[in-house]
């Protein structure tokens, strides 16, 4: 038997991050001082978020924020709003504590990014950091303090519409975009002007909904949380974070925003988190209707008895702490603890110093460098699925091109989910863009083919069919309009919705060539329309620079370089598909087409697979093809035997083997053969975004120390154990150069 090693790392886990920012700089002197002067009233005020229904000030609420009884706001628009509601705060109130003021600026505030499964496909997480940081620069304008953004729930079932908030299947991968964007929102220094308190949601395990069925119940094993779910909360805690949601979902059986284990042992006790913890909308009152508590003001008590600060839109807390102090249920310690970790955000977000929206937004708002970047990741979201006979790129010779489609020309609906602040008319589409782009000597036919995404009604058809008859070339846009992912959108049936399908394969039976171009919030099945066309370019809502990113790949300016960060099932019945799974004791390996008539009971033998449908997905985590070819060769490990503190160094050459200069992921998994919990088929620890010349070859190199190596054990330790490992540096979560190595004991 294997001994276990207790992993020496687990000491830094349990110790605290300090920023620069967070060394103390007097804050904690001023919130003491600030503290002992507040009233009871004064601190359950600061506990308290309220959304404005009607934009307006009323006396009621002028007087509550007088009174010091307000401590947050979401969805208060424009910045003169905000400065009014703020001059009450700051003037008028006795102790003079500034407001917070949140907002959902998720991909973008005016300038509208690819949704963040679109950006997870670029694997490029400097990029996403350079997106955040201009998203704050927008939003800042308009005196948002506050994002309730990043989202990184591991989200492994495209029904759940919420994916396409999310940053994938993957820990390791969503790690990566976790820590990137919360440094993007806050900045250097999150007392800087342009800097925005980034809020890490949704905590904890709420993309683990039951069915895919938003705010469904999630059933997470201990070692699976903290494998799987936790790690991209814990690098955003390591990147800084400022605050962080409570979920609406339970977790084995305790709701998440009255669940001490994850809001007190592992953030608070473990992680050392000192900023705060807000509630997600309503979230504190609808434990009633999970059934852990009897009325508002059970709610209270087991929300903040586990640690929620501030609650959001309902008033539990308000209504019932005073009372709750008085029968000793809540201590003042812990309403203090709560009060302090919220002005300790107020403080180091500069509030005191500089509580007003400049007014002045409009200068950074979609500015040139915002589009270019909106522009830039679009194109490196966008995934090449298929590209028969190299139908794309689209010959610059091409004089009639048809555009046919419902998203060919709906500037809202590139934008996606979670955009309250993009606007259709600022979005450039790709009708528009390719028209520019192409100029007068390329004739484009546009035929929208269906009056939207989710239209029945055929009638538009027989145009677009005609389009593309007296085209070279067809390209057809079609996919999900933004209302049909994001929250409590999720979807049963994952088909190209409405009469699409009907229209694709209606185009194609031109015998034209038609390249796909899908707009989505989420992966779809595409299983219908796929043999009928020769290219599919996976573009998820790409933002306001959809046009210009689908024109730029298209006609070949740009290779396609994204990669999917979810798996592609072939049917929904596959879901949850995944490639990080475990092996079981008996996995399929022969590839099932279906049943023929006459086949006996067990076609592909008694193995973990369906009778009537081939196990494999219809794309794998990691994929992406591009305009040019990628040789993957020379594995090379810098030693076969490795102890616990020292590195394994794993290389590849990687050739550009086409004629276009073009860019590759090339990304490094393991997978640990036999352990005391078993280990995932596979698992990503490393990837790089390299630039390869055509023709010219790479040395891509990655780093694997004992660290990657670990993970939890049944005690809950984080232990590595000696034994052996294999190693793949591959352009997906299939292909690749197979190495092996052992890890020894010292
Ligand atoms: C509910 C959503 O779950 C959350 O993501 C969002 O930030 C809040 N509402 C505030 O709008």
């Amino acid at each position: 038997m294997k001994k276990i090693i207790l992993f020496s790392l687990v000491v830094l886990l349990l110790s605290s991050f300090e920023s620069p920012k967070n060394k103390p700089s007097g804050i904690e002197a001023k919130i003491n001082a600030l503290v002992a002067k507040m009233t009871l009233k004064e601190k359950l005020g600061q506990l308290q978020q309220l959304t404005l229904y009607k934009q307006e000030l009323s006396p009621n609420l002028k007087e509550q924020i007088k009174n010091g009884e307000m401590g947050s706001f979401l969805n208060v628009e424009g910045a003169q709003l905000k400065n009014a509601l703020q001059k009450i705060a700051v003037e008028e109130s006795r102790l003079k504590i500034p407001i917070i003021f949140g907002r959902d600026v998720i991909h973008g505030f005016r300038t509208i990014y690819p949704i963040p499964l679109g950006q997870a496909s670029s694997w490029n997480p400097d990029l996403v950091e350079k997106a955040a940081r201009l998203t704050a620069v927008e939003a800042t304008s308009e005196g948002i303090n506050w994002t309730f953004a990043p989202m990184v729930d591991i989200a492994r079932d495209a029904r759940w519409g919420r994916i396409a908030e999310s940053v994938g299947e993957d820990p390791y991968l969503a790690s990566a975009f976790s820590a990137a964007m919360v440094k993007g929102f806050q900045g250097n220094n999150l007392n800087e002007a342009t800097s925005m308190a980034a809020c890490v949601k949704h905590f904890v395990g709420y993309g683990a909904a039951e069915g895919g069925r938003d705010y469904n119940t999630a059933i997470i094993p201990e070692n699976i949380l903290r494998d799987v779910y936790l790690p991209s909360f814990k690098a955003a805690k390591e990147a800084g974070a400022a605050t962080y949601m409570s979920s609406f979902n339970e977790i084995n059986g305790i709701p998440a925003s009255g669940n001490a284990f994850t809001l007190r042992k592992v953030l608070r006790d473990e992680w050392k988190f000192d900023g705060f913890v807000v509630s997600d909308w309503g979230s504190i009152e609808e434990m009633i209707n999970h059934g852990f508590c009897a009325d508002k003001k059970e709610a209270a008590l087991k929300g903040f008895n586990a640690g929620v600060d501030m609650e959001m839109v309902t008033t539990c807390y308000a209504d019932n702490l005073e009372q709750l102090i008085k029968e000793g249920k809540v201590s003042m310690a812990r309403i203090d603890e709560s009060v302090k970790n919220i002005l300790r955000v107020k403080f180091r977000l500069g509030l005191f110093d500089h509580p007003y929206a400049k007014l002045d937004g409009e200068a950074v708002i979609l500015s040139k460098e915002n589009l270019e970047t909106a522009c830039k990741l679009a194109e490196q979201s966008m995934v090449l699925l298929k590209n028969e006979n190299n139908t794309l790129p689209l010959s610059k010779t091409i004089r009639n091109l048809a555009v046919i489609g419902p998203l060919a020309d709906d500037g809202k609906d590139q934008l996606g989910c979670w955009a309250p602040d993009g606007k259709g008319d600022e979005s450039i589409t790709p009708l528009t863009a390719l028209r520019s782009s192409l100029g007068a000597g390329v004739n484009i036919i546009y035929a929208r083919g269906a009056s939207s995404c989710r239209s029945m009604d055929e009638s538009d058809i027989p145009a677009a069919v005609e389009a593309a008859r007296q085209a070279d070339a067809v390209v057809v846009f079609a996919g999900e309009d933004a209302l049909l992912s994001g929250e409590a959108h999720s979807r049963a049936f994952l088909n190209i919705p409405g009469i699409q399908e009907k229209l694709i394969n209606a185009v194609a039976a031109t015998g034209k060539p038609v390249v796909l171009v899908v707009m989505a919030g989420r992966p779809l099945v595409m299983n219908l329309v796929e043999p009928n066309v020769k290219s599919i370019l996976y573009a998820w809502h790409p933002g306001t620079m959809a046009g210009p990113a689908v024109a730029n790949v298209l006609f070949g300016k740009t290779s396609p370089s994204g990669k999917l960060p979810v798996t592609f099932v072939r049917w929904v019945g596959q879901i949850p598909t995944y490639y990080a799974h475990k092996n079981t004791g008996r996995p399929p390996s022969v590839k099932n087409t279906g049943i023929p008539m006459g086949t006996p009971l067990d076609p592909q033998g008694f193995v973990s697979g369906y009778l009537d449908l081939d196990y494999t997905p219809a794309y794998s985590f990691g994929y992406g093809l591009s305009y040019t070819t990628f040789a993957y060769k020379n594995l090379v490990l810098s030693r076969e035997k490795i102890k616990p503190g020292e590195k394994l160094m794993v290389s590849a050459e990687i050739t550009n083997t086409g004629n276009v200069d073009a860019d590759e992921v090339v990304q490094l998994y393991i997978r640990d053969l036999v352990a005391s919990v078993t280990r995932p088929v596979k698992e990503l620890k490393g990837f790089k975004r390299v630039s390869i010349k055509a023709g010219e070859t790479v040395k891509v190199e990655f780093t694997l120390t004992d660290a990657d190596l670990a993970f939890y054990n049944d005690k809950m330790k984080f232990v590595f154990e000696p034994g052996k490992f294999n190693v793949w540096i591959s352009k997906n979560a299939d292909e690749g150069l197979k190495g092996a190595f052992e890890l020894v004991e010292k």
